[in-house]
């Protein structure tokens, strides 16, 4: 079956044919099948070169052969077996060591999950209501994190969502990523109400807006001074620069992390973690509730460990190398006359159309989401695969080559030659 035959079926069963919007676009989304280091085959077994990489836990490429090794071994045993096991101490060991502003954590099933235990741990902790979250900052779909919001909410327009209770939205309230002075005002205005402030540190789900020198140690300084907690969400940035998370190359310690994606090897996983004290007001040491039927699943646990075993060995500056050299090539192959931006950090990139600084979300929002998609289904007729949406991050993993990454990069500027037209 193809993928429109497919989509008319999924969509009988799913809303959109899809389960998690971020994988639908007009017409109707390619359906998968197989992935293979950086390469992901549709039904019809036409390959890509995947820069999407399932939205980006897979920096070691699809279908690693010590992570398929591992979970192997691992389902010989168990499934889930929902109880305490040896190997959520070996992650977590391996974890605390690379982070040490992680001094206890849970891990859970999503970094939805994560940060919605976050939050409220830091209101238990603190005994205050309000969250202070970045405008077009992600941190999942649970109530207290939908709030103008990014990633899937902005491509679809629907950065705050309907079925939110006014009560839960007045708690959470709305500052400027690199704009110290909005963080100011809102301190200002809600000073000693604030359990936390909570952002990306590079922001990930507006594209790829890098933070302006100080603005995560102001972030540092304003939480401190007014006893609100200070967290990191490393769901995306956990492990991607190096074998440690972005706080420790920004010089930047939270009171809590959020993590994910990459910490799994490609299983579903979350985790929040921090400060001792704050950890211990958790259930069943503290008053504050968390729970999970598949939290630190046996498999998972296997694969995630065997993920970071492997990339405790990689050379992660061959992999800023590779990015830098995508990055160039794109930059010296582009049309002239197009407007656009490559913003990249480390593995993490995103090619904005029609704007040419893309160092806020204010400047970020204006970017041609149109022209945006017209490019992606160029692409996927050249076989490059990006993340489809115009406010969605781009990964490139230790399996891409050189030479991949040299074609892929031609293909876009070849693309956008053709934009005019497309
Ligand atoms: C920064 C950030 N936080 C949280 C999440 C939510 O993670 P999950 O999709 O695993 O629930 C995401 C997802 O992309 C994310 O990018």
């Amino acid at each position: 079956m193809n993928s429109k035959e497919l989509f008319s079926q999924s969509s009988r069963l799913f809303p959109g044919g899809v389960n998690s919007p971020v994988r639908y676009y007009d017409p109707y989304p390619v359906f998968m099948k197989k992935g293979e280091g950086s390469r992901i085959y549709d039904v019809d077994d036409k390959s890509y070169t995947d820069f999407c990489l399932a939205f980006g836990p897979l920096i070691l490429g699809h279908s690693h052969s010590e992570v398929i090794k591992a979970v192997r071994s691992a389902v010989e045993n168990a499934t889930s077996l929902g109880a305490p096991t040896e190997n959520e101490i070996k992650l977590g060991n391996i974890i605390q060591t690379a982070v040490p502003s992680v001094e206890k954590m849970r891990f859970t099933n999503s970094g939805t999950e994560a940060t919605m235990h976050a939050l409220r741990l830091a209101r238990g902790f603190t005994g205050r209501n309000i969250i202070l979250k970045m405008e077009g900052g992600f941190h999942g779909s649970h109530d207290y994190a939908l709030i103008k919001s990014g990633s899937g909410t902005l491509t679809f327009g629907v950065p705050s969502s309907r079925g939110i209770p006014e009560e839960v939205s007045r708690t959470v309230v709305v500052g400027q990523y690199n704009n110290p002075q909005s963080i100011e005002e809102i301190f200002k205005k809600y000073g000693k109400d604030i359990a936390a402030v909570i952002t990306e540190p590079i922001m990930g789900n507006a594209g790829v807006i890098k933070p302006e020198k100080d603005f995560l140690g102001f972030l540092r300084d304003i939480t401190s001074r007014n006893d609100s907690l200070l967290i990191f969400d490393e769901v995306i940035t956990g492990f991607r620069f190096g074998f440690r998370c972005f706080q420790d190359i920004a010089g930047v310690k939270p009171d809590l992390t959020t993590m994910g994606k990459i910490i799994g090897g490609g299983f579903p996983i979350g985790l929040f973690g921090g400060r001792d004290d704050i950890m211990d007001k958790i259930s069943p040491v503290g008053p504050v509730y968390e729970s999970g039927t598949f939290s630190g699943n046996y498999v998972t646990m296997a694969a995630g460990i065997a993920a970071l075993n492997q990339l405790r060995k990689m050379d992660y500056s061959s992999l800023e190398a590779k990015s830098s050299f995508f990055e160039n090539t794109l930059a010296e192959n582009m049309p002239e006359k197009e407007k656009f931006a490559v913003s990249r950090f480390g593995s993490m990139f995103q090619i904005f159309l029609g704007i040419d600084h893309p160092v806020s979300y204010e400047e970020v929002i204006k970017a041609d989401s149109g022209k945006f998609m017209r490019m992606f289904h160029k692409l996927l007729e050249r076989g490059v695969y990006l993340a489809p949406g115009q406010f969605e991050t781009n990964f490139i993993s230790f399996a891409h080559s050189k030479e991949e990454l040299e074609t892929s990069a031609l293909k876009i500027s070849e693309t956008l030659k053709e934009t005019g037209k497309a």
